[in-house]
């Protein structure tokens, strides 16, 4: 039976891990362990989801709790997938948040017809400024 656990310690190497046996690791620092470990240490919302003493699956965010959450990484285990387990993940990480909250996230390419198959809208005025740009 899966468990799920709100703001569990986990540390750098579980959190590697998880992202290895989902398949998000090719989409996420894993080799820059200073970027990992400021993952882990920073993200301020954490749902994990437990085989026993096993880590399956998490969703780990950034939120202000009222206004806006973004949920960087939803990862499960490749052996727990299309259990249910990516939509509980989703669904408690809401729970913990306020009622004008709002979920934001960016998908990988894989999952783009995941999100909208559980409930989520594509924004169409969603922007992004990656490290390596500048204002101009
Ligand atoms: C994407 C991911 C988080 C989904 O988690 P999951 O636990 O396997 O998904 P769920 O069991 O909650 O799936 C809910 C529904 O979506 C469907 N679904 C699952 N993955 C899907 C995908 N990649 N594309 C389309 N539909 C998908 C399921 O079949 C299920 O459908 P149903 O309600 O008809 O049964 C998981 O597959 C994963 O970790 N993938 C690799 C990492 C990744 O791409 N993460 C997203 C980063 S943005």
């Amino acid at each position: 039976m899966i468990q799920y656990q709100i703001n569990a310690k986990i540390t750098p190497g579980q959190f590697v891990d998880i992202l290895g046996r989902s398949g998000l690791a090719e989409r996420r620092p894993v080799d820059d362990a200073a970027c990992i470990a400021g993952m882990v240490a920073n993200g301020n919302l954490t749902v994990t989801a437990w085989n026993g003493e096993a880590l399956v699956g998490i969703a780990r965010s950034v939120t202000d709790f009222h206004y806006c959450c973004y949920l960087s990484d939803l990862a499960v285990d490749r052996d727990y997938q299309r259990q249910g387990i990516g939509r509980e993940l989703i669904a408690r990480t809401q729970a913990e948040l306020g009622r004008r909250c709002t979920i934001i996230l960016l998908s990988a390419p894989k999952a783009v017809d995941y999100y909208p198959r559980i409930g989520l809208e594509r924004h169409p005025q969603a922007w992004v400024l990656e490290r390596k740009r500048q204002i101009s």
